[in-house]
């Protein structure tokens, strides 16, 4: 069954008088991995803590599955897990400590949690490393363990507040084979500032900027609201583009990047191909769709 989320007019000023949400609203039912992307200080963590029932919002409502976030919090965290962005595995423990202690603290017995642990050790390819101390674990190793916990909690929905930040590429990698092996059954609530992670991962997104959803969608729902949802670039030293056809960056004396729309692109490509001029075409990546969406220069919205 999908995981049902529903966020309305949620906003949240702390203490100091930080507005870090303003009536941020969105809905849906997902199992898989839902991406939330913005800067540092656009509200992602403090969304998560809100939907993870670890702080409570200034005003509006959310709900899971039908529960409400600040009245049914205590049924909300028998099916969530949630890693936090500052999480860090206890030095001196192993991994299957680790693992060990945190379900038998979710309420399964001693031998089940032992028996789980090394379950999803294994599944991670974490079977040699079960007794090492956390310590003497790599970053990857380190990170690893702590996505275990929430994945052996067997939760149907997980948050997990950056946990590639600060990875290598490999250890990324194999962090994000882990989550696609997680999603299936449940819904992973990831956050990221790595774009091209969120590309390659996300099944849905949420753009965040300044405490507001700006973006909304799946990859595709999200091209389809920019101006420009496709680039071309063509490989010529003396082709002129049409002012109307859309925006051009010059990358070299013979190529050039143009950012347009279906019908641009197909008078372009005819334009193109009738001159024997080479060229490409892509769709644009979610690092262009998230400068236009949060530096405000193309959306039409
Ligand atoms: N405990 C806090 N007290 C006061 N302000 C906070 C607190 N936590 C976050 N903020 C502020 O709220 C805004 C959003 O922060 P955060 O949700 O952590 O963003 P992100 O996770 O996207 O980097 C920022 O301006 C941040 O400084
Ligand atoms: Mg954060």
């Amino acid at each position: 069954m999908p995981m049902d989320i529903s966020v309305a007019s949620i906003s949240k000023t702390y203490a100091a008088g930080n507005k870090a949400l303003d009536e941020v609203t969105f809905d849906f039912h997902l199992n898989g991995i839902f991406s939330l992307i913005g800067k540092n200080g656009a509200g992602k963590t403090t969304l998560i803590r809100i939907l993870s029932t670890q702080l409570l919002p200034s005003s509006g409502r959310a709900s899971i599955i039908g529960m409400d976030v600040v009245d049914q919090a205590k049924d909300i965290r028998e099916i969530v897990a949630a890693v936090p962005q500052e999480a860090r595995a206890v030095p001196w423990m192993t991994p299957l400590q680790t693992l060990t202690s945190y379900l038998m603290w979710r309420g399964y017995t001693h031998s089940r949690s032992m028996d789980m642990g090394r379950d999803v050790l294994r599944m991670l390819g974490m079977e040699k490393q079960e007794g090492m101390k956390n310590r003497n674990l790599s970053g990857g190793q380190k990170r690893k363990v702590l996505v275990a916990t929430a994945l052996a909690s067997e939760a149907t929905l997980i948050f997990m507040d950056e946990p590639t930040t600060g990875l290598d590429f490999i250890s990324r990698k194999e962090l994000w084979e882990v989550l696609v092996s997680m999603k299936r059954d449940r819904l992973i609530m990831l956050t990221t500032h790595y774009l091209e992670e969120a590309e390659e991962l996300g099944d849905l997104l949420g753009i965040m900027d300044e405490g507001r959803m700006v973006g909304f969608g799946t990859l595709d729902e999200l091209r389809r609201k920019v101006k420009y949802p496709l680039g071309i670039r063509i490989f010529s030293k003396d082709f002129t583009v049409p002012d109307h056809i859309g925006d051009v960056v010059t990358l070299s004396n013979n190529e050039l990047q143009v950012y347009t729309t279906e019908d641009g692109a197909y008078s372009l490509v005819n334009d193109l191909l009738s001159r024997h001029i080479k060229f490409t075409v892509q769709e644009i990546s979610l690092n262009t769709i998230f400068e236009s969406v949060v530096n405000g220069s193309e959306g039409d919205e």
